[in-house]
């Protein structure tokens, strides 16, 4: 079977997550990495064994490789990925989609005209907790979900912001603790409903972080079509970073999900339980993401599997839609007093 060339655009924090497991998969090889900031692209080239760019334009045209992935501030993905979709170049871009759901579902629209893959990456679905309980609810033996709530109690201190030339704006990061934090945990918990979002109500505010625009602070409620009710509650300027908690009731029991682990209590008072093996995390090297969701390259291999196989990803771009959407209503329609500019 032939190699995939893969290039990597944008060598910062998440980088190593995305460059690890391409030299984990067989068939494919990290033929290019790029960065404005061209140190980072020359460290990151020199440790992969890849070539380093300092303008990505330049790396898709000469390069031309089967696909990029898009490790970029938020700003960024959709204008970077619709330059790579123009040139053929198949895109497996970092979370969130897009800061705009216009330009989201434009890039959707393209990709299909071009019929290239778009990925988008939300690796927590591979959580073993999470899969344990989508399978219960895809086999029915919780029955639908009736209510569902999420709690994200994380710590983003100011010298988070300070480090950064986007975070905490409005104009690069798109929103704060929402659309960077807590947009996984929101999308984990619509796709274990699998229903069509009709009302958002939500409230955003900055409590805690007067060197940042952005909403610290975010909570609110999603209605569904079939009467599911979804609660969430999200705050980065916590102590710590507590593992994220996902409840779920349903008509045939409960689910309760907690960092690595998950607890089904079904009606009849059974139990059943998994933890993730945590062994099975590659070895991202220092200072890579070590905390919820490492899974990075479950994805990233799913993505390969079907561009060689010429089938569609588990993420795609239609798929990352319905998260978007519901980003855009938080943001578009949040009471409070913080507004998205
Ligand atoms: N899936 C996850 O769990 C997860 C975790 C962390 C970050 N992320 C996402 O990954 C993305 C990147 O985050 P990060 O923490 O690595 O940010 P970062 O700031 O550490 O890295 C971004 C890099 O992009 C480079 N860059 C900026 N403009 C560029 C351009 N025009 N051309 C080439 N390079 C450019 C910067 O120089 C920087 O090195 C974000 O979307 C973030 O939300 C996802």
């Amino acid at each position: 079977m032939r190699k995939l060339k893969i290039g990597i655009i944008g060598c910062g924090a998440i980088s190593p997550m995305h460059a690890v497991p391409v030299g984990l998969y067989k068939n494919a090889e990290l033929a290019a990495v790029c960065d404005i900031k061209k140190d980072r692209a020359d460290r990151a080239a020199a440790r992969y064994g890849a070539r380093a760019y300092g303008d990505y334009i330049e790396m898709l045209e000469k390069e031309r490789p089967d696909a990029v992935h898009v490790c970029l501030p938020h700003y960024l993905h959709t204008v970077v990925s619709k330059d790579a979709l123009l040139r053929g170049v198949n895109v497996l871009c970092e979370k969130p989609m897009s800061i705009a759901l216009k330009d989201a579902e434009a890039n959707v629209k393209l990709a299909e005209e071009k019929k290239l893959l778009y990925g988008i990456i939300f690796q927590c679905r591979y959580n073993t907790a999470s899969q344990f309980v989508k399978r219960n609810l895809d086999n029915g033996r919780l029955g639908k979900v009736i209510s569902a709530r999420s709690v994200l109690t994380w710590n983003k201190p100011d010298s988070y912001y300070a480090a950064s030339d986007w975070k905490g704006t409005w104009e690069k990061e798109g929103g704060g603790v929402i659309i960077d934090q807590a947009i996984h945990s929101i999308d984990l918990v619509n796709w274990f409903i699998g229903d069509e979002p009709v009302s958002i109500a939500a409230n955003l505010s900055n409590r805690n972080h007067p060197k940042a625009e952005v909403e610290d602070t975010g909570e609110g409620l999603i209605k569904y079509k079939n009467g599911a009710v979804y609660g969430f509650y999200a705050m980065n300027t916590y102590g710590c970073d507590e593992p994220i908690e996902i409840r779920l009731y349903c008509e045939k029991g409960k689910a309760v999900l907690s960092y690595e682990a998950a607890q089904i209590t079904f009606n009849d008072g059974k139990t059943e339980s998994v933890v993730q093996d945590m062994s099975d995390a590659a070895d991202y090297g220092a200072g890579a993401k070590d905390y919820w969701g490492f899974q990075h390259i479950k994805q990233i291999h799913n993505f390969y599997d079907c561009l060689l196989n010429g089938k569609r990803p588990d993420i795609d771009g239609e798929e990352a839609l319905k998260v978007q959407r519901i980003a855009e209503g938080i943001y578009g329609g949040a009471a409070g007093p913080i507004r998205r500019r």
